[in-house]
């Protein structure tokens, strides 16, 4: 079985002359081998956190992230990592930028180019795999990031807001390209995403993080066949409870950014000083 799991992770980010300051606490997650997680809540919740802990890049504070049962320690090719901004190199072609992550694979030079040339198909994109990164679209490009996160053959893919800076039809054909991506390669996915729609429609299983610091609240199946039709009177019920669920969450985010400023001055915790401070 080759489950990545969060066990009791939580992560305090330092802080000048304090204990640090919580960004999630306690999150217990399993995402089975070839599933489909979508990690949706506020801003500033702490899913970059977590994803960043599973990723390797940060350690947590308690707790750990296990992949079949062995403890993450670092980044590895068996995990990797796409941002919403996609990070290529814009002085290499599409196929070089793609295939950068092969590098050290031991892959003869033939075998190399049929792994980016199968990718760049996969993901609708063979045309321009001699193109540089400016001479693409921005879905392209993100596409291109996509084949290039594939290319070491991850069992992992932790996928961060991904498509949160394209327009609304690419990011619906992106998300039909990332579907047919996973049905293909049944890499596991966890998906960070803000639109419980975008969730909704490419999960098999919602996670809804609260307001910072973030703890799981709930886990919800998304027992529809795909492609899935936001018109579906079960796609409507589960809109509306992750909905009224999330906004929840975002008012309580919102509260807690705002609190010092909707206080009177006398009744703030740090007086007129913070009124000074904030305007
Ligand atoms: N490298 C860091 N150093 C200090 N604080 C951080 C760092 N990264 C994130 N944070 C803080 O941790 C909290 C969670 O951030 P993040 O994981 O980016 O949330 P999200 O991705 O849900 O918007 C926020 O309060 C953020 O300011
Ligand atoms: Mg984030």
């Amino acid at each position: 079985m080759r489950t990545l799991r969060w066990e009791g992770v939580s992560k305090y980010w330092p802080a000048p002359g304090g204990e640090g300051v919580p960004a999630v606490l306690d999150v217990d997650l399993a995402v089975n081998a070839g599933e489909f997680v979508a990690l949706i809540g506020p801003s500033g919740c702490g899913k970059t956190t977590l994803l960043e802990i599973a990723a390797g890049l940060e350690s947590p504070t308690s707790g750990c992230v296990t992949l079949d049962g062995k403890a993450i320690d670092g980044p590895g090719p068996d995990r990797t990592l796409v941002f919403q901004e996609h990070h290529l190199f814009p002085w290499l072609r599409v196929r070089s930028n793609v295939a950068f992550g092969l590098r050290f694979a031991g892959l003869s030079r033939s075998d190399r180019k049929k792994r980016v040339d199968g990718l760049l198909s996969a993901v609708g994109l063979a045309g321009v795999a001699d193109k540089l990164p400016p001479q693409l679209s921005g879905g392209m490009r993100q596409r291109v990031a996509l084949a290039r996160a594939l290319a070491v053959g991850p069992e992992v893919l932790l996928l961060d807001e991904p498509f949160a800076a394209l327009d609304f039809q690419t990011r619906i054909l992106m998300q039909r390209y990332l579907l047919a991506v996973w049905q293909r390669f049944g890499t596991t996915m966890v998906f960070v995403t803000h639109q419980v729609d975008e969730a909704l429609l490419l999960a098999d299983r919602v996670a809804l993080v609260s307001a910072g610091p973030g703890r799981l609240l709930e886990e919800i199946a998304i027992d529809l066949p795909r492609p899935r039709d936001p018109a579906d009177p079960r796609f409507l019920k589960l809109r509306a409870q992750l909905t009224s669920h999330l906004e929840r969450e975002v008012m309580a985010a919102a509260d807690e950014g705002m609190g010092e400023l909707l206080l009177p001055a006398e009744e703030s915790e740090h007086g007129i000083e913070a009124h000074e401070r904030v305007f």
